[in-house]
């Protein structure tokens, strides 16, 4: 059967900032829907990459004295690796100054100058250079931008315009028309009502700008960074193979943070509107981690680098703390702490342990085989087997509505079950009679597939974890369709187990090194 796609994308990454746990939080999220996806058989083609053009590269590359392709290459590889240590599976990886997309780019826009969309007009106003947005001064906020309260600067310039004015009652009607379209519903209903405010048109080009696209009629300007690097979700799909574009687009999903709702959700879809381009099914916009309550930032040199904090913590309890401690689409507060009691508690009591004691119990009574069972079934040993399924529906549920904490919470919930079905059951009582070996026998294969269901909903997570527990498991050699199925009863009896040391340390806080 043809596997249905599923295009998702991260934003592009400036490349004259260090990665910071921010931008790994955005590419954490969408690996782990882009790993589910692929788990429930979507052909899946998830894009990341790093957006290299504008006035604001073009500045920090003279401060190092280096030429911005210099820093470009240099940063870019720097997000490239950050990737490899945090297993994050991409398909693709794009840089805006890779030819084939600085083509297609100029092909959008000359087609957009052509059907009348983009003029010549003067352009007079602020610019703040971090964010690479223009601002009225109407819009200032005591004289800085309104955003990020840094410093703009005025300018004058000849310059490009989008006629984004005229795409006003298209997009109110197509916001209307698609209520998934932009996610969460709260952040929905604050850009609804700012295009109902009314929408200006945009100046696109910049002239005083070398270090971009050039506009294809007009070398003396280039072309606006936020639209060079919103076409990256498109030009991506055409850079090696054309029929990727027609197989993939519309995204699925663009994952962003919350600060660039405004160009993905009404100047993206307007230029695609102009394009007659399919519009994304959805942007889902996060909210902001802080970092011990401060915003973080290069400039206010708390940008910890996501390697260290995995080289102490382990990548996997990392990615699954950012994904549990809050719901998506909240802001959120890293603190060292409350990371430290995730570990300890959801992955070493509750399921680290659960694992080991499961282990230890069939190699002790059972040579480390999984028995097989004969008789019925017991009433704990079918709600089990039960839960399993709905947890199944819940997880699916969740996942589709990027709610990645919720169904987390509720892989969780399964996992004390299956602790309380222990304590319930109480192996070690069986283990004294020969009367109950049937029903030990139940236990502990009821425990093992448990515990096979569960390191499947937690792989899109957490997937050396998942791998290890599947080795420890004894299932390391099994075919991807016994490992993969989310039916209950896939354990085959017979299996041997294979108990390593437990699979999460114990930290302690603060850390003591
Ligand atoms: N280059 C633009 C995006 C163009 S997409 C067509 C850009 N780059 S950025 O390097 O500034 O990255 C911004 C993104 O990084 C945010 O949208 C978010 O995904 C992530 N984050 C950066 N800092 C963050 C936090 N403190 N918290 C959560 N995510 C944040 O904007």
């Amino acid at each position: 059967m043809d596997k249905k796609p599923f295009y998702i994308t991260t934003p592009i990454y400036y490349v004259n900032d260090i990665p910071h746990i921010g931008h790994s939080y955005t590419t954490i999220a969408a690996d782990t829907l882009a790993r589910y996806k692929r788990m429930r058989d979507c052909d899946v083609f998830f894009l990341t990459g790093t957006d290299e053009h504008g006035q604001k590269i073009e500045k920090a590359a003279k401060l190092n004295n280096e030429k911005p392709i210099e820093l470009a290459d240099r940063m870019s590889g720097r997000f490239r690796d950050l990737w490899q240590v945090l297993d994050i599976s991409n398909d693709g990886f794009i840089r805006t100054t890779e030819g084939g997309h600085v083509k297609q780019v100029q092909n959008a826009f000359k087609k957009m100058y052509e059907n009348g969309d983009i003029y010549l007009g003067e352009y007079e106003g602020w610019y703040c250079i971090p964010c690479e947005s223009f601002w009225t001064s109407m819009q200032l906020s005591s004289d800085n931008c309104p955003d990020c309260g840094r410093s703009v600067e005025k300018i004058k310039e000849k310059n490009y315009f989008f006629r984004l004015s005229k795409y006003q009652d298209l997009l109110l009607e197509y916001f209307d028309k698609h209520s998934d379209f932009i996610k969460p519903e709260s952040r929905r209903n604050e850009l609804h009502r700012r295009i109902v405010g009314g929408i200006d048109d945009i100046s696109v080009s910049r002239a005083a700008v070398e270090w971009g696209v050039h506009v294809p009629m007009d070398d003396e300007h280039t072309i606006y960074v936020w639209v060079d690097a919103l076409f990256n979700y498109m030009t991506a799909l055409e850079l090696d193979d054309s029929s990727a574009l027609k197989r993939y687009w519309p995204a699925n999903v663009h994952i962003i943070g919350k600060e660039i709702l405004w160009f993905h959700g009404v100047i993206w879809p307007a230029m695609l509107m102009s394009l007659g381009e399919e519009i994304p099914y959805q942007i889902f916009a996060h909210g902001w981690w802080t970092l011990e309550g401060k915003k973080i930032s290069k400039s206010l040199g708390n940008a910890i680098d996501p390697v260290e904090i995995t080289e102490t913590y382990g990548v996997d309890p990392y990615r699954y703390f950012l994904l549990r401690e809050v719901p998506f689409g909240l802001d959120g507060n890293f603190s060292y702490e409350a990371m430290v009691n995730r570990i300890n508690c959801d992955l070493g009591n509750d399921l680290g342990n659960l694992l080991h004691r499961t282990l230890t119990m069939i190699e002790k009574y059972r040579d480390g085989i999984v028995p097989e069972y004969d008789g019925l079934p017991s009433a704990e040993g079918k709600e089990l087997a039960e839960r399993s399924k709905t947890l199944n529906n819940e997880v699916e549920n969740a996942m589709s509505n990027l709610q990645f904490s919720k169904a987390l919470e509720s892989i969780w919930d399964y996992i004390g079950l299956v602790n309380k079905y222990v304590e319930i059951s109480k192996p070690w009582a069986l283990a004294k009679e020969t009367s109950t070996k049937d029903n030990l026998n139940e236990v502990l294969y009821n425990l093992a597939e448990s515990i096979r269901v569960i390191s499947l909903f937690i792989l899109p997570f957490m997937p050396n974890v998942a791998e290890e527990m599947c080795n420890q498991l004894g299932l390391s050699s099994d075919e991807e369709s016994v490992r993969h199925n989310f039916a209950w009863g896939g354990m085959r009896p017979g299996t041997k187990v294979c108990k390593g040391s437990p699979i999460f340390p114990k930290f302690e806080y603060p850390v003591v090194n």
